[in-house]
Protein backbone atom coordinates (compact mmCIF):
# COMPACT_ATOMS: atom_id res chain seq x y z
CA UNK A 1 0.00 0.00 0.00
CA UNK A 2 1.67 2.79 -0.66
CA UNK A 3 0.21 5.44 1.18
CA UNK A 4 0.85 3.83 4.06
CA UNK A 5 4.90 4.45 2.88
CA UNK A 6 4.13 7.81 2.25
CA UNK A 7 3.04 8.22 5.66
CA UNK A 8 5.72 9.98 7.74
CA UNK A 9 7.06 7.90 10.81
CA UNK A 10 6.77 9.76 14.15
CA UNK A 11 8.89 9.04 16.88
CA UNK A 12 6.61 9.07 20.46
CA UNK A 13 8.33 8.19 23.89
CA UNK A 14 6.31 6.81 26.64
CA UNK A 15 7.12 7.76 29.93
CA UNK A 16 6.36 5.15 32.69
CA UNK A 17 5.87 1.49 32.24
CA UNK A 18 3.09 1.00 34.10
CA UNK A 19 -0.46 -0.26 33.44
CA UNK A 20 -1.33 3.12 31.39
CA UNK A 21 1.77 3.14 29.44
CA UNK A 22 2.04 -0.32 28.69
CA UNK A 23 -1.84 -0.22 27.19
CA UNK A 24 -1.20 3.24 25.27
CA UNK A 25 2.17 0.80 23.76
CA UNK A 26 -0.75 -1.97 22.68
CA UNK A 27 -2.92 0.12 21.07
CA UNK A 28 -0.31 2.03 19.27
CA UNK A 29 1.35 -1.32 17.56
CA UNK A 30 -1.41 -1.26 14.74
CA UNK A 31 -0.43 2.13 13.73
CA UNK A 32 2.80 1.70 11.36
CA UNK A 33 3.51 5.21 11.06
CA UNK A 34 4.01 5.48 14.90
CA UNK A 35 7.43 4.43 16.42
CA UNK A 36 7.48 4.24 20.47
CA UNK A 37 9.45 3.37 23.06
CA UNK A 38 8.65 2.95 26.37
CA UNK A 39 10.81 4.15 29.47
CA UNK A 40 10.76 2.50 32.91
CA UNK A 41 12.62 3.88 35.53
CA UNK A 42 12.29 1.09 37.75
CA UNK A 43 15.21 -1.87 37.15
CA UNK A 44 12.52 -4.23 35.60
CA UNK A 45 9.02 -3.80 34.54
CA UNK A 46 6.75 -4.65 37.33
CA UNK A 47 3.50 -4.07 39.82
CA UNK A 48 3.72 -3.82 42.84
CA UNK A 49 0.51 -4.35 44.64
CA UNK A 50 -2.55 -6.09 45.24
CA UNK A 51 -5.49 -7.17 42.73
CA UNK A 52 -6.99 -4.81 40.17
CA UNK A 53 -10.59 -4.72 39.12
CA UNK A 54 -11.18 -4.38 35.28
CA UNK A 55 -15.17 -2.98 35.30
CA UNK A 56 -16.88 -3.48 32.11
CA UNK A 57 -16.21 -0.37 31.31
CA UNK A 58 -12.35 -1.28 31.19
CA UNK A 59 -12.92 -4.62 29.40
CA UNK A 60 -14.75 -3.10 26.96
CA UNK A 61 -12.20 -0.25 26.11
CA UNK A 62 -9.24 -3.20 26.32
CA UNK A 63 -11.02 -4.88 23.63
CA UNK A 64 -11.08 -2.27 21.29
CA UNK A 65 -7.40 -1.97 21.78
CA UNK A 66 -6.88 -5.71 21.51
CA UNK A 67 -8.72 -7.80 19.37
CA UNK A 68 -7.77 -10.95 21.52
CA UNK A 69 -8.47 -9.31 24.97
CA UNK A 70 -10.26 -12.31 25.85
CA UNK A 71 -7.18 -14.25 25.48
CA UNK A 72 -5.27 -12.23 27.20
CA UNK A 73 -7.49 -11.73 30.04
CA UNK A 74 -7.72 -15.72 30.54
CA UNK A 75 -3.65 -16.05 30.79
CA UNK A 76 -4.06 -13.81 33.80
CA UNK A 77 -6.22 -16.30 35.74
CA UNK A 78 -8.42 -12.95 36.55
CA UNK A 79 -12.00 -14.09 38.03
CA UNK A 80 -14.88 -12.43 37.30
CA UNK A 81 -17.36 -11.46 40.58
CA UNK A 82 -20.24 -13.03 39.37
CA UNK A 83 -21.82 -10.91 42.34
CA UNK A 84 -20.61 -7.68 44.56
CA UNK A 85 -22.51 -8.20 48.07
CA UNK A 86 -22.43 -5.08 50.51
CA UNK A 87 -23.65 -5.95 53.83
CA UNK A 88 -24.10 -3.24 56.88
CA UNK A 89 -21.20 -3.88 59.06
CA UNK A 90 -21.98 -2.48 62.33
CA UNK A 91 -25.23 -1.46 64.50
CA UNK A 92 -28.45 -2.46 64.45
CA UNK A 93 -29.04 -3.11 61.27
CA UNK A 94 -25.48 -5.46 61.57
CA UNK A 95 -25.22 -8.59 58.60
CA UNK A 96 -28.13 -7.04 56.85
CA UNK A 97 -28.02 -6.69 53.33
CA UNK A 98 -27.85 -3.34 51.12
CA UNK A 99 -28.14 -5.19 47.79
CA UNK A 100 -26.89 -7.54 45.37
CA UNK A 101 -25.35 -6.87 41.98
CA UNK A 102 -25.80 -9.93 40.29
CA UNK A 103 -25.22 -11.65 36.76
CA UNK A 104 -24.67 -9.08 33.76
CA UNK A 105 -21.80 -7.51 33.00
CA UNK A 106 -19.40 -8.94 35.98
CA UNK A 107 -16.07 -7.47 37.00
CA UNK A 108 -12.89 -9.18 36.28
CA UNK A 109 -10.71 -9.56 39.53
CA UNK A 110 -6.93 -9.71 38.26
CA UNK A 111 -3.35 -9.79 39.96
CA UNK A 112 -1.77 -6.29 38.82
CA UNK A 113 1.77 -8.55 38.17
CA UNK A 114 -0.54 -10.69 35.81
CA UNK A 115 -1.91 -8.13 34.57
CA UNK A 116 1.27 -6.59 33.54
CA UNK A 117 2.59 -9.60 32.73
CA UNK A 118 -0.11 -10.27 29.84
CA UNK A 119 -0.07 -6.82 28.42
CA UNK A 120 3.77 -6.92 28.18
CA UNK A 121 3.77 -9.66 25.92
CA UNK A 122 2.52 -8.72 22.88
CA UNK A 123 5.69 -5.59 23.01
CA UNK A 124 8.43 -5.99 20.82
CA UNK A 125 11.34 -6.11 23.27
CA UNK A 126 13.32 -3.28 20.93
CA UNK A 127 10.66 -0.64 22.56
CA UNK A 128 10.74 -1.57 26.14
CA UNK A 129 13.41 0.49 28.14
CA UNK A 130 14.00 -0.29 31.92
CA UNK A 131 16.04 1.58 34.65
CA UNK A 132 15.54 3.99 32.28
CA UNK A 133 14.30 7.91 34.61
CA UNK A 134 13.00 10.17 33.12
CA UNK A 135 15.10 13.73 34.17
CA UNK A 136 13.50 16.69 32.27
CA UNK A 137 11.69 17.49 28.95
CA UNK A 138 12.61 20.71 26.60
CA UNK A 139 10.52 22.00 23.65
CA UNK A 140 13.43 23.25 21.48
CA UNK A 141 12.44 26.59 19.41
CA UNK A 142 10.64 25.49 16.44
CA UNK A 143 7.86 23.19 18.02
CA UNK A 144 7.02 22.14 14.51
CA UNK A 145 10.34 20.93 13.60
CA UNK A 146 10.59 16.97 13.66
CA UNK A 147 12.33 15.33 16.73
CA UNK A 148 11.90 18.77 18.49
CA UNK A 149 11.76 17.37 21.99
CA UNK A 150 14.65 16.52 23.78
CA UNK A 151 14.09 14.32 26.37
CA UNK A 152 16.96 13.92 29.05
CA UNK A 153 17.15 10.59 31.38
CA UNK A 154 19.19 10.68 34.64
CA UNK A 155 21.51 8.31 33.43
CA UNK A 156 22.85 11.21 31.74
CA UNK A 157 21.59 10.07 27.97
CA UNK A 158 19.08 12.20 25.65
CA UNK A 159 16.66 11.26 22.93
CA UNK A 160 14.91 13.21 20.49
CA UNK A 161 10.95 12.60 19.86
CA UNK A 162 8.69 14.45 18.03
CA UNK A 163 6.01 13.46 20.89
CA UNK A 164 5.70 12.44 24.42
CA UNK A 165 3.17 10.60 26.55
CA UNK A 166 3.40 11.26 30.30
CA UNK A 167 2.43 7.84 32.30
CA UNK A 168 4.20 8.07 34.75
CA UNK A 169 1.69 8.24 38.05
CA UNK A 170 0.90 10.39 40.64
CA UNK A 171 3.19 11.92 41.02
CA UNK A 172 4.45 12.65 37.62
CA UNK A 173 7.53 14.26 36.14
CA UNK A 174 5.45 14.94 32.76
CA UNK A 175 2.39 16.72 34.45
CA UNK A 176 4.56 19.27 36.24
CA UNK A 177 5.95 19.81 32.32
CA UNK A 178 2.74 19.84 30.95
CA UNK A 179 0.75 22.41 33.67
CA UNK A 180 4.58 24.64 34.12
CA UNK A 181 2.08 27.76 32.34
CA UNK A 182 0.19 27.36 36.15
CA UNK A 183 3.13 28.14 38.27
CA UNK A 184 0.81 29.87 40.77
CA UNK A 185 -1.75 27.15 41.26
CA UNK A 186 0.72 24.54 41.53
CA UNK A 187 -0.38 23.56 44.64
CA UNK A 188 -4.12 23.47 43.99
CA UNK A 189 -3.03 20.69 40.95
CA UNK A 190 -0.68 18.36 42.72
CA UNK A 191 -2.18 15.10 44.08
CA UNK A 192 -3.40 15.61 47.94
CA UNK A 193 -4.92 13.76 50.70
CA UNK A 194 -8.40 12.79 49.90
CA UNK A 195 -9.61 11.57 53.39
CA UNK A 196 -9.18 7.95 53.51
CA UNK A 197 -6.40 5.62 54.45
CA UNK A 198 -6.52 1.45 53.09
CA UNK A 199 -4.27 -1.87 53.51
CA UNK A 200 -4.42 -5.15 51.95
CA UNK A 201 -2.96 -8.37 52.06
CA UNK A 202 -3.17 -11.32 49.34
CA UNK A 203 -3.84 -14.88 51.28
CA UNK A 204 -4.70 -18.10 50.14
CA UNK A 205 -8.18 -19.48 49.76
CA UNK A 206 -7.79 -21.33 52.90
CA UNK A 207 -6.33 -19.10 54.75
CA UNK A 208 -9.51 -16.65 53.81
CA UNK A 209 -11.66 -19.32 54.61
CA UNK A 210 -10.87 -20.30 57.97
CA UNK A 211 -10.57 -16.60 59.50
CA UNK A 212 -13.82 -15.22 57.90
CA UNK A 213 -16.30 -18.42 57.45
CA UNK A 214 -16.43 -20.42 54.49
CA UNK A 215 -20.31 -18.84 53.45
CA UNK A 216 -18.60 -16.08 52.30
CA UNK A 217 -16.84 -18.21 49.40
CA UNK A 218 -19.58 -20.11 47.61
CA UNK A 219 -19.80 -18.08 44.85
CA UNK A 220 -16.63 -16.22 43.26
CA UNK A 221 -18.49 -13.37 44.82
CA UNK A 222 -16.72 -9.72 46.19
CA UNK A 223 -18.31 -8.61 49.50
CA UNK A 224 -18.12 -5.46 50.87
CA UNK A 225 -19.12 -4.28 54.68
CA UNK A 226 -20.38 -0.53 55.54
CA UNK A 227 -19.34 0.05 59.02
CA UNK A 228 -19.06 3.21 61.45
CA UNK A 229 -16.43 5.10 59.54
CA UNK A 230 -14.78 2.24 57.63
CA UNK A 231 -15.31 -0.02 54.83
CA UNK A 232 -14.22 -3.87 54.43
CA UNK A 233 -13.94 -5.88 51.84
CA UNK A 234 -13.06 -8.83 49.81
CA UNK A 235 -12.55 -10.64 46.43
CA UNK A 236 -10.88 -13.56 44.75
CA UNK A 237 -7.93 -14.02 41.77
CA UNK A 238 -5.55 -16.14 40.21
CA UNK A 239 -8.06 -18.73 39.04
CA UNK A 240 -9.49 -18.69 42.71
CA UNK A 241 -6.78 -19.86 44.33
CA UNK A 242 -6.25 -16.33 46.41
CA UNK A 243 -8.01 -13.67 48.24
CA UNK A 244 -7.59 -10.00 48.75
CA UNK A 245 -8.55 -8.89 51.48
CA UNK A 246 -9.10 -5.19 52.38
CA UNK A 247 -9.77 -2.60 55.17
CA UNK A 248 -10.15 1.11 54.44
CA UNK A 249 -11.26 4.16 56.95
CA UNK A 250 -11.76 7.76 56.96
CA UNK A 251 -8.16 9.51 57.68
CA UNK A 252 -7.95 12.68 59.80
CA UNK A 253 -4.85 13.01 60.19
CA UNK A 254 -2.86 11.95 56.76
CA UNK A 255 0.63 11.26 57.60
CA UNK A 256 3.10 13.39 54.92
CA UNK A 257 4.99 10.25 53.81
CA UNK A 258 1.60 8.39 52.59
CA UNK A 259 2.43 5.46 54.79
CA UNK A 260 1.56 4.41 58.07
CA UNK A 261 2.80 1.48 60.12
CA UNK A 262 -0.09 -0.95 61.33
CA UNK A 263 -0.58 -2.55 64.36
CA UNK A 264 -4.06 -4.27 66.95
CA UNK A 265 -4.21 -0.95 68.46
CA UNK A 266 -4.54 1.16 65.94
CA UNK A 267 -7.24 -1.08 64.67
CA UNK A 268 -8.83 -0.87 67.84
CA UNK A 269 -8.46 2.98 68.09
CA UNK A 270 -9.45 3.12 64.24
CA UNK A 271 -12.39 0.30 63.97
CA UNK A 272 -14.04 1.24 67.14
CA UNK A 273 -17.52 -0.56 67.01
CA UNK A 274 -17.11 -2.47 63.83
CA UNK A 275 -14.54 -4.87 66.01
CA UNK A 276 -17.86 -6.61 67.69
CA UNK A 277 -18.92 -8.92 64.49
CA UNK A 278 -16.31 -11.54 64.15
CA UNK A 279 -15.51 -11.40 60.72
CA UNK A 280 -14.55 -7.72 61.32
CA UNK A 281 -11.62 -9.29 63.73
CA UNK A 282 -11.04 -12.37 61.51
CA UNK A 283 -10.19 -9.37 59.00
CA UNK A 284 -7.86 -7.61 61.22
CA UNK A 285 -6.14 -10.49 62.29
CA UNK A 286 -5.20 -11.58 57.95
CA UNK A 287 -4.19 -7.87 57.36
CA UNK A 288 -1.63 -8.42 60.48
CA UNK A 289 -0.91 -11.54 59.10
CA UNK A 290 2.37 -9.88 57.32
CA UNK A 291 5.46 -8.76 57.26
CA UNK A 292 5.41 -5.04 58.52
CA UNK A 293 1.78 -4.63 57.61
CA UNK A 294 1.36 -0.80 56.75
CA UNK A 295 -1.68 0.98 55.46
CA UNK A 296 -1.66 4.23 52.39
CA UNK A 297 -3.57 7.20 52.24
CA UNK A 298 -5.16 7.47 49.26
CA UNK A 299 -4.21 10.44 47.15
CA UNK A 300 -6.17 11.99 44.38
CA UNK A 301 -5.84 15.13 42.02
CA UNK A 302 -8.66 17.51 43.08
CA UNK A 303 -8.54 19.38 39.76
CA UNK A 304 -6.26 19.77 36.34
CA UNK A 305 -6.85 22.65 34.36
CA UNK A 306 -5.33 20.42 31.15
CA UNK A 307 -4.36 17.34 30.34
CA UNK A 308 -2.19 18.46 26.94
CA UNK A 309 0.31 20.63 26.12
CA UNK A 310 1.55 20.89 22.64
CA UNK A 311 3.23 17.76 22.16
CA UNK A 312 3.45 16.26 25.45
CA UNK A 313 0.68 14.98 27.60
CA UNK A 314 -0.32 12.76 30.24
CA UNK A 315 -2.06 9.77 30.84
CA UNK A 316 -3.68 7.46 33.95
CA UNK A 317 -2.79 8.34 37.51
CA UNK A 318 -0.37 11.23 36.21
CA UNK A 319 -3.55 13.15 34.66
CA UNK A 320 -5.84 11.80 37.16
CA UNK A 321 -5.27 9.97 40.48
CA UNK A 322 -8.25 8.28 42.42
CA UNK A 323 -9.25 7.05 45.18
CA UNK A 324 -9.96 3.54 44.54
CA UNK A 325 -13.75 3.51 46.07
CA UNK A 326 -15.47 3.00 42.41
CA UNK A 327 -12.56 0.52 41.38
CA UNK A 328 -11.70 2.71 38.10
CA UNK A 329 -8.53 4.17 38.32
CA UNK A 330 -7.08 1.43 35.76
CA UNK A 331 -10.42 1.62 33.65
CA UNK A 332 -9.74 4.93 33.04
CA UNK A 333 -6.29 4.37 32.51
CA UNK A 334 -7.55 1.51 29.75
CA UNK A 335 -9.62 4.79 28.41
CA UNK A 336 -7.10 7.29 27.93
CA UNK A 337 -5.11 4.90 25.69
CA UNK A 338 -7.94 3.76 23.79
CA UNK A 339 -8.76 7.39 22.85
CA UNK A 340 -5.71 8.59 22.88
CA UNK A 341 -4.15 5.40 20.48
CA UNK A 342 -7.08 6.20 18.26
CA UNK A 343 -6.41 10.01 17.75
CA UNK A 344 -2.81 9.37 17.31
CA UNK A 345 -3.51 6.68 14.73
CA UNK A 346 -5.42 9.27 12.92
CA UNK A 347 -2.83 11.97 13.16
CA UNK A 348 -0.73 11.82 10.21
CA UNK A 349 1.86 14.13 10.60
CA UNK A 350 3.97 15.41 13.43
CA UNK A 351 2.60 18.81 13.41
CA UNK A 352 -1.53 17.21 13.77
CA UNK A 353 0.08 15.72 16.57
CA UNK A 354 -0.47 18.68 19.16
CA UNK A 355 -4.41 18.65 17.62
CA UNK A 356 -4.89 15.15 18.32
CA UNK A 357 -3.52 15.46 22.13
CA UNK A 358 -5.74 18.62 22.70
CA UNK A 359 -8.74 16.80 21.43
CA UNK A 360 -7.65 13.73 23.86
CA UNK A 361 -7.51 16.02 26.82
CA UNK A 362 -10.91 17.99 25.64
CA UNK A 363 -12.59 14.88 25.85
CA UNK A 364 -11.30 12.78 29.08
CA UNK A 365 -11.21 15.35 31.40
CA UNK A 366 -14.42 15.91 32.05
CA UNK A 367 -15.20 12.05 32.21
CA UNK A 368 -12.13 11.73 34.61
CA UNK A 369 -12.38 14.40 36.86
CA UNK A 370 -16.28 13.23 37.50
CA UNK A 371 -15.34 9.86 38.21
CA UNK A 372 -12.10 11.67 40.30
CA UNK A 373 -15.28 13.49 42.53
CA UNK A 374 -18.29 10.71 42.31
CA UNK A 375 -15.72 7.94 44.04
CA UNK A 376 -14.40 10.48 46.72
CA UNK A 377 -18.46 10.69 47.22
CA UNK A 378 -18.67 7.12 47.65
CA UNK A 379 -16.22 6.60 49.84
CA UNK A 380 -17.58 8.99 52.02
CA UNK A 381 -21.34 6.36 52.02
CA UNK A 382 -19.65 3.29 52.32
CA UNK A 383 -17.58 4.08 55.29
CA UNK A 384 -21.17 4.60 56.62
CA UNK A 385 -20.64 8.67 56.84
CA UNK A 386 -23.26 9.66 54.21
CA UNK A 387 -25.41 12.45 56.16
CA UNK A 388 -28.95 10.73 55.12
CA UNK A 389 -27.95 6.94 54.84
CA UNK A 390 -25.50 6.81 57.70
CA UNK A 391 -26.03 2.57 58.38
CA UNK A 392 -29.28 2.48 57.58
CA UNK A 393 -29.47 -0.43 54.18
CA UNK A 394 -32.48 0.60 52.31
CA UNK A 395 -30.98 3.95 52.28
CA UNK A 396 -27.68 2.92 51.84
CA UNK A 397 -28.56 0.95 48.61
CA UNK A 398 -30.68 3.63 47.02
CA UNK A 399 -28.07 5.96 47.79
CA UNK A 400 -25.37 3.68 46.80
CA UNK A 401 -26.82 1.79 43.46
CA UNK A 402 -27.07 5.03 40.68
CA UNK A 403 -23.57 5.49 41.16
CA UNK A 404 -21.63 3.76 38.46
CA UNK A 405 -24.01 4.91 35.71
CA UNK A 406 -21.73 7.34 34.59
CA UNK A 407 -18.92 5.38 34.46
CA UNK A 408 -20.33 2.03 33.28
CA UNK A 409 -23.20 3.55 31.05
CA UNK A 410 -20.48 5.15 28.04
CA UNK A 411 -20.71 3.98 24.70
CA UNK A 412 -17.19 4.19 23.31
CA UNK A 413 -18.20 3.67 19.67
CA UNK A 414 -20.15 7.19 20.29
CA UNK A 415 -16.90 8.25 22.34
CA UNK A 416 -14.13 7.79 19.83
CA UNK A 417 -16.36 9.34 17.58
CA UNK A 418 -16.21 12.17 19.83
CA UNK A 419 -12.56 12.53 20.12
CA UNK A 420 -12.15 12.23 16.20
CA UNK A 421 -14.25 15.33 15.62
CA UNK A 422 -12.89 17.27 17.98
CA UNK A 423 -9.65 16.68 16.32
CA UNK A 424 -10.68 17.70 12.80
CA UNK A 425 -12.38 21.44 14.57
CA UNK A 426 -9.10 21.94 16.14
CA UNK A 427 -7.03 20.94 13.16
CA UNK A 428 -9.70 23.68 11.21
CA UNK A 429 -9.12 25.99 13.73
CA UNK A 430 -5.49 26.53 13.38
CA UNK A 431 -5.55 26.42 9.60
C1 LIG B 1 -5.29 0.92 46.72
C2 LIG B 1 -5.68 1.05 45.27
C3 LIG B 1 -6.62 0.19 44.70
C4 LIG B 1 -7.00 0.31 43.37
N1 LIG B 1 -7.94 -0.53 42.84
C5 LIG B 1 -8.34 -0.36 41.56
C6 LIG B 1 -9.35 -1.19 40.96
O1 LIG B 1 -9.87 -2.12 41.59
N2 LIG B 1 -9.72 -0.95 39.68
C7 LIG B 1 -9.17 0.05 38.94
O2 LIG B 1 -9.56 0.25 37.79
N3 LIG B 1 -8.19 0.83 39.47
C8 LIG B 1 -7.78 0.66 40.75
N4 LIG B 1 -6.81 1.46 41.27
C9 LIG B 1 -6.18 2.46 40.43
C10 LIG B 1 -5.10 1.88 39.54
O3 LIG B 1 -4.26 1.04 40.30
C11 LIG B 1 -4.27 2.99 38.95
O4 LIG B 1 -5.13 3.95 38.42
C12 LIG B 1 -3.36 2.46 37.83
O5 LIG B 1 -2.56 1.41 38.28
C13 LIG B 1 -2.50 3.60 37.33
O6 LIG B 1 -1.59 3.15 36.37
P1 LIG B 1 -0.52 4.15 35.78
O7 LIG B 1 0.22 3.35 34.80
O8 LIG B 1 -1.18 5.42 35.38
O9 LIG B 1 0.41 4.56 37.01
P2 LIG B 1 1.49 3.69 37.81
O10 LIG B 1 1.01 2.31 37.99
O11 LIG B 1 1.85 4.48 39.01
O12 LIG B 1 2.74 3.59 36.83
C14 LIG B 1 3.63 4.66 36.64
C15 LIG B 1 4.97 4.08 36.22
O13 LIG B 1 5.83 5.14 35.86
C16 LIG B 1 7.11 4.92 36.40
N5 LIG B 1 7.77 6.22 36.55
C17 LIG B 1 7.50 7.19 37.46
N6 LIG B 1 8.30 8.25 37.26
C18 LIG B 1 9.09 7.97 36.21
C19 LIG B 1 10.14 8.67 35.52
N7 LIG B 1 10.52 9.90 35.90
N8 LIG B 1 10.74 8.08 34.46
C20 LIG B 1 10.36 6.83 34.05
N9 LIG B 1 9.37 6.11 34.67
C21 LIG B 1 8.76 6.68 35.73
C22 LIG B 1 6.83 4.21 37.71
O14 LIG B 1 7.95 3.46 38.15
C23 LIG B 1 5.65 3.33 37.35
O15 LIG B 1 6.03 2.06 36.88
C24 LIG B 1 -6.43 1.34 42.60
C25 LIG B 1 -5.49 2.21 43.17
C26 LIG B 1 -5.12 2.08 44.49
C27 LIG B 1 -4.11 3.03 45.09
C1 LIG C 1 -5.59 -19.62 35.06
O1 LIG C 1 -6.21 -20.62 34.26
C2 LIG C 1 -5.98 -20.47 32.87
C3 LIG C 1 -6.85 -21.47 32.14
O2 LIG C 1 -6.74 -22.72 32.72
C4 LIG C 1 -4.49 -20.66 32.60
O3 LIG C 1 -4.22 -20.49 31.23
C5 LIG C 1 -3.72 -19.59 33.38
O4 LIG C 1 -2.32 -19.80 33.24
C6 LIG C 1 -4.07 -19.60 34.86
N1 LIG C 1 -3.47 -18.41 35.41
C7 LIG C 1 -3.09 -18.26 36.69
C8 LIG C 1 -2.44 -16.98 37.05
O5 LIG C 1 -3.28 -19.13 37.52
C1 LIG D 1 19.63 17.87 28.33
O1 LIG D 1 20.72 17.28 27.68
C2 LIG D 1 21.30 18.10 26.70
C3 LIG D 1 22.34 17.29 25.93
O2 LIG D 1 23.21 16.65 26.84
C4 LIG D 1 21.90 19.34 27.37
O3 LIG D 1 22.46 20.20 26.40
C5 LIG D 1 20.78 20.07 28.11
O4 LIG D 1 21.30 21.16 28.84
C6 LIG D 1 20.04 19.12 29.06
N1 LIG D 1 18.87 19.81 29.59
C7 LIG D 1 18.62 19.92 30.88
C8 LIG D 1 17.38 20.68 31.26
O5 LIG D 1 19.32 19.41 31.72
C1 LIG E 1 -19.87 -17.12 37.00
O1 LIG E 1 -20.40 -16.82 35.74
C2 LIG E 1 -19.79 -17.52 34.68
C3 LIG E 1 -20.31 -16.96 33.38
O2 LIG E 1 -21.65 -16.66 33.46
C4 LIG E 1 -20.07 -19.02 34.85
O3 LIG E 1 -19.46 -19.73 33.82
C5 LIG E 1 -19.51 -19.46 36.19
O4 LIG E 1 -19.83 -20.79 36.44
C6 LIG E 1 -20.04 -18.60 37.32
N1 LIG E 1 -19.34 -18.95 38.51
C7 LIG E 1 -19.93 -19.16 39.66
C8 LIG E 1 -19.03 -19.58 40.77
O5 LIG E 1 -21.12 -19.02 39.82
Amino acid sequence: MPEKTHTPKFKLAIIGGGLAGVTLGNALIRHEHIEFHIYESALEFSERGAAVGLAINAQRALHRILPQADVTLERTGGVPMNSTRIMVGTGQSIGHLVFDLAGTDPGIVIHRASLLRELLAPLPKEVLHANKKLASINERENIDARGSIEVNFTDGTTTYFDAVVGADGIFSTVRDYVLREFEDKKGEYRASPAGFWDCRHLVSLEKAKAALGEQYFELDRQYGWVNDGAFIMHDVLENGTIVQCVICAVEKDPPKDRKRPLSREFFEETLGRSLESAHTRGMVDLILDQPSPHCYSEWEHKATPTYANGRVCIIGDAAHATTPWQGSGAGLAIEDAMVLGTLLGAATSPAEISAAMKAYSDLQRPRCQSVIDSSRGTGDILCGRHHEAGLDPDKLKEALLPRWDHIYGIDFEKHESEALKKFECIKQERQ
